[in-house]
């Protein structure tokens, strides 16, 4: 969710009170020797650009994707930007709605009625569709990477609409809900099931794709489905309640956000916001007798007397919902009898396989516990380790990598079993945190309880690897982590294998804590008056491996696009000179497509909706390094960072539009890269218990107003997935 004068997500307010540098004695470090560093890069991307192919993104028959054909130039005129209740594409392109919150997912479930009577939302599609991905069905129904016209998305569904001050999820109840407590437990019942994760299998017939409602691979994932705790914290004294007395499972996964798909044919899907779902209560600091899981608690963002998001813990007696009430309650030493420790079982990667329904869901905690957005790998490599890039988006939070203890081997692109793939190279490995130098360097420091510095820790005691990953923010403050502008999604250029990483806004961000990094901080106006200040409109920072290894410590990095209005000073704001087919702000969603080569941006935004909905904007990047290193001069202060090349009209456009109050998230493609799949997350989900019976008062209708399911030009709005091809049958953006 984006900070704006919508629902703020406590979640992502800044809870890093760690005296990590300002960067203001890095700058004056600063060495200026960037351009050695430099230059590489550009002139091999341009060798290897038109021809290489990929290995397999999927599990499939086939052990490799189609070829790359990266584009050189966008095809098509970018849209305007848009207020209306509505998805615009360019000319010559379709967009389809295909599955939307409430949809069936079995042959028995009934057609959604979108008025606040349907219930039973383990058997539809939950809410807030998010990350997504695209795995390939051969006729037959066995796994093909290959497979264009038969597939199964998996995709996230991260949270439900409601206002900010109050606890009803209030469109999918008749009256709005119930914003008192005890939440009814039928409120509660129905609510919980909207997050989570969906598997749906989509079907191209003719030119047209359309969901399969029965489809024997359709699933639902909720925040109660059993999982199993896997790597460096599973069966740890952290883990362990009243659920799994030996801390090695756990219920459900809460809060998705985005996702990655790994090179094995599974999907991870990243837990964000989740600390928000649990309360705990006001003397919990002393019941805990003031134990280091207190300041474990408070960094990420539960103090004692903290309310939940819905009160779910209200619902009655039974388990499901005590669980989330986190005080310590019992007189057990360890936690078994209680749920005190429920909040260290949240916060991970997990992985699943979307073809099969048998396969263990598992949590890869060694890439630690933090507000998990993407996960983007590495160009494979036999032979060497790979390597997992994440985001924790909160303000002033950090970029991590994982990499692998287990060397790639290409005959693990069609592993018989998949999840146990996933433990080879998920669970044994490396974490390492990102620090950013002001000279266009950083360094990737490895948090290991063998580190000298997380021994010898004072902010927090730890007792082994495991306590490490579960508190791996407080490691990461321990040895000096860059504090970021909210890293939302990352995602790997299929050529070069740089990884680059959507630093969607930080409202904290001053001049005074400016660096390299993340430079800027100004005032915005929107609408008449709304002035809002720091880095306002976001930016998109990209990182390239010293020798492009995966395993490196050190790397380059550079700013491939700064968000900014057209109009808004090229000096300090507008630093990519963006014009009024490319501006945007708030970059959030980030993927690159194995067909096309495109960088698929997408916004989440509350700056610059006064001028236009959220978007989705294509871009031809180049390299770290093919632009200049900058200067912002401030009244008192001067910051150098280094801005990629300006795009040009043919290298970034705004492609598509939503309706209104929407962000647009998740992106997959059909191998071919004729049929894209985007995700609009929450139209119009400001809405209060006491307007949600008069739909006028709606700020969107959509997409009932564009003739998908109930309620037509009255409807409540719906998340929901659509589907984009080119009307001439071409790649999508050629
Ligand atoms: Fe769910 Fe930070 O976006
Ligand atoms: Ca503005
Ligand atoms: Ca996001």
């Amino acid at each position: 969710m984006s900070q704006d004068t919508r629902y703020v997500d406590p979640d992502e307010i800044d809870h890093n009170n760690s005296a990590n540098e300002s960067f203001q004695s890095v700058l004056q470090a600063r060495l200026g020797r960037r351009s050695i560093l430099r230059g590489a890069i550009g002139s091999a991307a341009t060798a290897v650009f038109g021809g290489i192919t990929l290995s397999a993104c999927g599990g499939g028959d086939d052990d490799e994707q189609a070829p790359l054909k990266p584009l050189e130039k966008l095809g098509f005129s970018a849209v305007a930007k848009s207020l209306a209740d509505q998805v615009v594409v360019p000319a010559g392109y379709t967009a389809s709605v295909i599955y939307a919150l409430g949809d069936p997912l079995t042959a028995t479930a009934s057609a959604y009625k979108n008025d606040g009577s349907d219930a039973d939302f383990d058997n539809r599609a939950g809410d807030h569709h998010d990350g997504m991905e695209y795995y390939g069905l051969a006729a037959d129904g066995k796994p093909d990477a290959k497979a264009s016209t038969r597939g199964l998305l998996v995709m996230n569904h991260e949270a439900t609409s409601h206002s900010g001050s109050e606890r009803a999820s209030a469109f999918v109840h008749i009256n709005g809900g119930t914003n008192t407590l005890p939440r009814p437990a039928t409120e509660v019942d129905r609510e919980v099931p909207l997050h989570g994760v969906s598997v749906v299998e989509v079907r191209k017939n003719g030119a047209a794709f359309a969901y399969v409602k029965d489809s024997a691979f359709n699933r639902r994932i909720t925040p109660l489905t059993p999982v199993t705790l896997s790597g460096f914290a599973a069966g740890s004294a952290l883990m362990k309640s009243k659920f799994s007395a030996d801390g090695k499972t756990a219920r459900g996964t809460l809060n998705n956000c985005g996702t990655g798909s790994t090179p094995w044919g599974t999907t991870l899907t990243g837990e964000e916001n989740w600390a928000g779902y649990f309360t705990r209560g006001a003397a919990d600091d002393v019941a805990r007798g003031n134990d280091k899981s207190v300041a474990s608690l408070k960094r990420y963002g539960r103090n004692q007397g903290a309310a939940s998001r819905h009160g779910w813990e209200t619902g009655g007696a039974d388990d499901k919902y005590a669980r989330w009430d986190i005080s310590k309650k019992g007189a057990s030493a360890d936690g078994s009898d209680d749920y005190r420790n429920e909040l260290n079982t949240f916060g991970y990667l997990v992985e699943i396989d979307p073809y099969s329904k048998t396969s263990l869901i598992k949590k890869r905690t060694s890439l630690g516990r933090f507000a998990h957005e993407s996960a983007a790998f590495s160009k494979l490599v036999e032979g060497k380790p790979l390597a997992v890039y994440m985001g924790d988006d909160s303000r002033g939070e950090y970029i991590y990598k994982w990499v692998s203890a287990a060397n790639w081997a290409a005959a693990d692109a069609n592993p018989a079993d998949r999840i146990a793939t996933g433990d080879k190279y998920l669970d044994a490995g490396k974490l390492y945190v990102a620090k950013f130098n002001a000279d266009g360097t950083g360094t990737w420091i490895e948090l290991a309880i063998g580190n000298a510095v997380i021994k010898a820790a004072t902010n927090y005691a730890f007792a082994d690897q495991a306590d490490v990953v579960v508190n791996a923010r407080l490691a990461a403050d321990a040895v000096g982590a860059t504090k970021m502008d909210r890293p939302e999604w990352c995602a790997s250029h299929p050529v070069t294998g740089e990884v680059y990483f959507t630093l969607t806004n930080n409202s904290n961000r001053t001049v005074a804590t400016t660096d390299a990094a993340n430079p800027r901080a100004y005032d915005d106006t929107k609408g008449a008056s709304t002035k809002q200040s720091g880095n306002v409109n976001g930016h998109i920072i990209r990182v390239a491996e010293v020798a492009g290894d995966a395993a490196a410590t050190s790397f380059k990095w550079d700013v491939y696009l700064f968000g900014a209005e057209a109009g808004a000073d090229k000096g300090l704001v507008n630093l990519s000179s963006l014009t009024e087919d490319q501006d945007m702000s708030s970059p959030d969603g980030l993927w690159f497509s194995r067909a096309s080569g495109l960088c698929w941006i997408q916004t989440d935004d509350g700056a610059f909706t006064d001028k236009s909905n959220c978007m989705m904007l294509a871009g031809i990047p180049g390299s770290v390094g093919d632009g200049a290193k900058k200067t912002l001069a401030y009244t008192g202060k001067s910051v150098d960072t280094y801005v990629g090349k300006a795009p040009t009209a043919d290298t970034l456009k705004r492609f598509l539009v939503g309706p209104v109050d929407c962000e647009i998230t998740g992106c997959a493609e059909t191998p071919d890269g004729k049929a894209l799949f985007v995700n609009i997350q929450h139209p119009g989900e400001t809405i209060t218990s006491a307007t949600v019976s008069d739909p006028a008062k709606y700020l969107s209708h959509w997409p009932g107003n564009a003739g998908y399911g109930a309620g037509g030009s009255n409807a409540r709005p719906r998340s929901a997935t659509i589907v984009i091809t080119k009307n001439d049958g071409g790649v999508i953006g050629s």
